[in-house]
């Protein structure tokens, strides 16, 4: 069975040419800017950057943004643009989140379509928690609970998040301010043939002082 690693080590060198999934991070990026004041004094971390097209999205309105993904493969393409663009206000690093190399006091922890690729949300909670400056913000998008058919033959350890339910772990991590907001819904064409689409929320959460 491939390992998630290993899935998106493989995904890496296509996954810039989805046109949807460009549009669709910008999206991410305009409802980011939305609901969060930015700014250059806010020092970031991006939970499973990808090939880093939202950090770069978002490199205007933030001071540093490192990302971070488990795929040595996405890193590699996102570090590739970094240097392409010149872009010394970014960073990107291969690690598992549950990784004990990670340190750091950031202003802003952002995740976009990670966070149901991890098996010990309860565990990656905690490390957020701990890499958030006091009064800094979490802000998870991701999908709202779906059967499965998102992922189709290739299952993810969970098929999306129930907001009462996640709310609940975020609660009890000691983060407050607990929101979450529809954005954007993932028009898919399923294994079967069907098209469906896939509602996403955003959830943002302040790390008490
Ligand atoms: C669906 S992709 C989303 C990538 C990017 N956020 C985007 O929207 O294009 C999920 C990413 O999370 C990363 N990931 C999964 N588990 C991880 C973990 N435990 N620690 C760090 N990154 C992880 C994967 O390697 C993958 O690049």
């Amino acid at each position: 069975m491939k390992t998630v690693e290993n899935r998106f080590d493989i995904a890496a060198a296509t996954w810039d040419k989805h046109t949807e999934r460009a549009e669709r991070t910008r999206h991410f990026a305009k409802s980011i800017r939305s609901a969060l004041p930015l700014n250059k004094g806010v020092r970031a971390l991006e939970l499973g950057c990808g090939t880093g097209n939202l950090a770069i999205e978002l490199e205007d309105s933030l001071g540093y943004i490192l990302g971070l993904d488990s795929s040595k493969e996405m890193i590699k393409e996102f570090l590739l643009k970094i240097s392409r663009l010149g872009l010394d206000d970014l960073d990107a690093v291969c690690a598992d989140i549950m990784s004990n190399d990670l340190q750091g006091d950031f202003d802003l922890i952002y995740s976009a379509m990670a966070l149901h690729h991890m098996d010990d949300i309860d565990g990656v909670l905690t490390r957020l928690y701990s890499l958030i400056a006091p009064g800094g913000r979490l802000l998870i998008i991701d999908l709202f609970c779906e059967d499965g058919s998102f992922h189709g033959s290739n299952p993810v350890p969970h098929n999306g998040f129930n907001p009462d339910t996640l709310e609940g772990w975020l609660h009890g991590k000691g983060f407050s301010g607990i929101e979450f907001t529809a954005i954007n819904s993932i028009e898919k064409e399923l294994e079967s043939g069907e098209k469906r689409s896939f509602p996403l929320f955003m959830c943002t959460a302040t790390k008490t002082q």
